[in-house]
């Protein structure tokens, strides 16, 4: 089954993008190639990082500004301004839980103006039985529309739900209303005591080369203005806006009963690597979970296995910046690998979910990230990856303040994976 799935996808790609030769995608092991990955303890200029501060105030900075040049694009909307507001409150499921709907609204300038882009909140609470405590929550992107995440037949329709592969706009239907609730567990989020906010991830910017022209970015790339090599892209855009979630629950913060300091990113498959993203440019986010995020995600690029950069680059050149591109046939030239946009999250928690057959995103590529990002984590004396060596057997959850588990079955995400990371995250909040 997962070498069928793999040919689907091999096959896709070569209709979509036979115009560029892109090798084959490999998914044999043996065919890895020899590569040597950066060390994330050592500076460009050679020196040994071997202290806290030093990692603080010199490395991480590097690092970072490293993977904003060649990787996912420097900032770019810090000139935006927000206006959020709670359209909407109401208990939900019996009693169970509170829904909340906000709108946030983005500008340039001192009031937003009637066409200025908006992107609807929406935010689940177990029912307040929370003693004095707030609660902490998950907070992700979603690929359809809020409407889709459950049910309930209150969640607003997005005004416009975006096909990715035309950028067709076509209405948000009452009829998929819960067509993603497997990927969203409600039940369970609150039965382990969090709270969950969602939005659109199209509301920010519409997934298609070109999309640009219709979310928040086009506040700042007018009269079809392209963006700078190394300016951020889509991602850049969606990282910004779970930033700007946290922004809107800090502010509402005692309304909606939720402590900001307890919020955890949690984000699947593109957004699984947008979340990781999220996580390295804001250390307001406690804990970072991302699901099956493969390559430009928790997958090390250099063992071109699945998904390749060239490949990334080439099926969705609007994801990451311009220069990322120069390493489409030279993955050994990038100054960074991926296991060091996970040490960047250093010292919070991170959790790296793989599934089986998802050899598209490199299982076994996820794995080694976390494994080598485990050096920064002992840096700061944490237990990092918890001595963890090899690949564990599927469904099992290993590790420690950097956690991982490879589900049995193919790319999604399910109860089995929210369980995990939800344990995982009530460990450390
Ligand atoms: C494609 C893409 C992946 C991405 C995935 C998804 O398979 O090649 O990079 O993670 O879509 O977002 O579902």
């Amino acid at each position: 089954m997962k070498h069928v799935l793999f040919l689907i996808c091999t096959l896709f790609s070569f209709v979509l993008f036979a115009a560029e030769t892109v090798a084959p995608p490999n998914d044999d092991e043996s065919k890895v190639p020899k590569f040597e990955l950066p060390d994330p303890l050592v500076m460009a200029d050679g020196r040994k990082v071997d202290s806290v501060k030093m990692w603080t105030e010199q490395r991480r900075p590097e690092l970072l500004k490293l993977f904003q040049e060649h990787v996912y694009g420097k900032p770019t909307l810090t000139e935006i301004n927000m206006k959020a507001e709670i359209f909407e409150t109401a208990p939900v499921f019996d009693g169970k839980g509170i829904r909340y709907q906000l709108q946030l609204v983005f500008f340039k300038g001192e009031q937003p103006l009637q066409n200025d882009p908006k992107v609807d909140f929406l935010i689940y609470t177990p029912a307040r039985k929370n003693g004095n405590k707030k609660f902490p929550i998950f907070l992700g992107l979603n690929f359809m529309g809020n409407h889709t995440i459950n049910a309930d037949p209150e969640i607003r329709l997005a005004q416009t739900i975006w096909n990715r592969s035309n950028g067709q706009q076509l209405p948000a239907k009452d009829e998929e209303r819960g067509k993603q609730s497997r990927r969203w567990q409600l039940e369970t989020i609150f039965a382990h005591g969090f709270a969950v906010g969602t939005a659109y991830y199209g509301d920010f910017e519409p997934d298609f080369n070109g999309g640009i022209k219709h979310g928040v970015r086009r506040l700042i790339y007018k009269n079809g203005e392209t963006p700078n090599p190394d300016d951020g892209n889509a991602i850049a855009t969606w990282a910004w806006g779970l930033g700007k979630m946290l922004d809107a629950v800090t502010e509402f913060q005692d309304k909606l009963n939720i402590d900001p300091k307890k919020a955890c990113l949690v984000g699947h498959s593109r957004l699984g690597k947008t979340s990781l993203w999220a996580g390295a440019i804001d250390e307001r986010f406690s804990v970072v979970v991302s699901n099956d995020s493969g390559c430009g995600g928790s997958a090390l690029s250099r063992r071109e296995f699945g998904e390749t950069v060239h490949r990334i680059n080439n099926s969705f050149p609007h994801w990451f910046c311009g220069n990322f591109k120069k390493y489409n046939r030279n993955v050994n030239a990038l100054p960074v690998d991926q296991h060091e946009l996970v040490a960047l999250i250093a010292p919070r928690p991170v959790y790296i979910a793989s599934a089986s057959e998802d050899l598209w995103a490199d299982p076994q590529g996820e794995f080694l990230s976390a494994f080598y990002a485990d050096p920064v984590y002992r840096l700061f004396e944490t237990d990092g990856f918890g001595g963890v060596t090899e690949m564990p057997p599927v469904n099992q959850s290993v590790g420690n303040r950097i956690g991982y588990h490879r589900r049995e079955g193919k790319h999604d995400i399910i109860e089995f994976d929210w369980i995990q990371f939800l344990k995982f995250a009530q460990k450390y909040l």
